[in-house]
């Protein structure tokens, strides 16, 4: 089997990314690298010591401080945060709502960039985000763009909160969340979330998980021959 082969997953918060990411891992054998894990992290990182974003030189010491690792369980992904396991807390409201301003700042996005490059060198990986196919592997030879009804988004994101026992979230609080999300990913100036040229749309509103995972193997497959 090829080594090299790389598939880009991008789109809008909550649209079922991650979960096709992971099936196709699955599925191919892949490793799953899930980008916006990472921009959490740092986030996570910077309201627990105060970091004023602000400040270029607060930023850049910041991100020597931190490591982040992938450590892969059932295809579900775990990241730790210098050596904690961070996978939950990162997904609470305190770090989704600070997460669009960490992840707009230039130096943060050069760092996570670096990385997931790294990442990506000489393996079979699926990686989901906003600017995998734009920006961090423009090369990659399967890109997906991702969308959903908002409101849709907002109902799957809010049940599956609920599912996890946090109940201090109102479905409209989610929603609200989603729409700032949307809005700060496409119109930051730093990789705006952006579909690129090349990169093949699946509109997930209507149709289930084991069909746009189908669809996603039909166009992957014949690549790996
Ligand atoms: O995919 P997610 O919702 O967990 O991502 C969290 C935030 O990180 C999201 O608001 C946008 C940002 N992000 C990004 O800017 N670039 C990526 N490659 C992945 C995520």
């Amino acid at each position: 089997m090829r080594k090299n082969l790389i598939i880009a997953i991008d789109g809008y918060s909550s649209c079922g990314k991650s979960t096709l990411a992971k099936a196709l891992a699955k599925e191919l054998g892949f490793i799953y690298i899930d980008s916006g894990a990472m921009y959490r992290a740092v986030t996570l990182y910077f309201i627990r010591n105060k970091v004023t974003i602000q400040d270029a030189e607060v930023v850049k010491q910041a991100l020597k401080h931190i490591e982040l690792n992938f450590h892969s369980r059932d295809y579900q992904s775990h990241i730790t945060l210098n050596g904690e396991e961070v996978s939950e807390e990162i997904r609470q409201m305190p770090v989704s709502e600070k997460v669009s301003e960490v992840s707009a700042n230039k130096q943060v996005r050069q760092e996570m960039v670096r990385q997931q490059q790294r990442m990506g060198k000489s393996k079979n990986i699926v990686m989901d985000g906003r600017d995998i196919g734009t920006t961090v592997f423009k090369d990659a030879q399967v890109k997906f763009f991702m969308t959903a009804d908002p409101k849709l988004r907002a109902e799957r994101r809010f049940n599956e909160m609920q599912s996890k026992g946090d109940t201090s979230i109102t479905l409209e609080e989610v929603f609200e969340n989603i729409a700032h999300r949307d809005y700060a990913d496409t119109t930051r100036i730093e990789s705006p979330l952006v579909r690129a040229e090349d990169a093949i749309i699946i509109d997930n509103t209507a149709i289930t998980e084991a069909g746009q995972l189908d669809f996603a193997l039909k166009k992957v497959r014949p690549l790996l021959t």
